[in-house]
């Protein structure tokens, strides 16, 4: 079946497509202008969080949280204790991930490496991953940025 009459001329596809095309890549450039103009929200001062989602972890494992845009990490210790991490590796941001088998963690962006506190052993990662203060109040988990009282 033959359509008689089409809705569009050739020329206005063609001008939509191109249009179409020139409004994707104004936005594709504008969009890291408006991300570096409006940056995304701070990081907060202290998360608080249920402690009873965390209390049945086993040692040598860990937990993810929001710690404002970019993920938390709650890591369970062989002695009991909990130890919280902001979750991207301190050299290009990539998020980390816990490997308990190996005791580490590891960023894959470029092969970086943390020991289970967090220090940088390998890679180019230039610093350890930053530490959260982690308190337990109540039945609640407080993680609070550092110098935050
Ligand atoms: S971002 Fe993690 S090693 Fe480069």
């Amino acid at each position: 079946m033959r359509i008689k009459h089409s809705l569009f001329t050739r020329r206005q596809f063609l001008n939509g497509l191109l249009g179409g095309w020139l409004g994707a890549l104004a936005v594709s450039l504008l969009y890291p202008v408006f991300k570096f103009v409006f940056p995304p929200t701070r990081e907060p001062d202290q998360v608080t969080l249920p402690f009873s989602d965390f209390k049945d972890m086993k040692p040598n494992t860990v937990e993810n949280f929001p710690w404002g845009s970019k993920p938390g990490l709650i890591k369970k210790n062989d002695d009991g204790s909990y130890t919280a991490f902001v979750g991207v590796c301190t050299h290009l941001d990539c998020n980390v991930t816990y490997l308990p088998e190996q005791r580490k963690f590891f960023c894959a962006c470029h092969d970086g490496w943390y020991d289970q506190d967090g220090i940088h052993i390998g890679g180019p990662p230039p610093r350890p991953l930053r530490r959260l203060n982690l308190s337990i109040e109540g039945e609640d988990l407080v993680i609070k940025r550092e110098g935050v009282e």
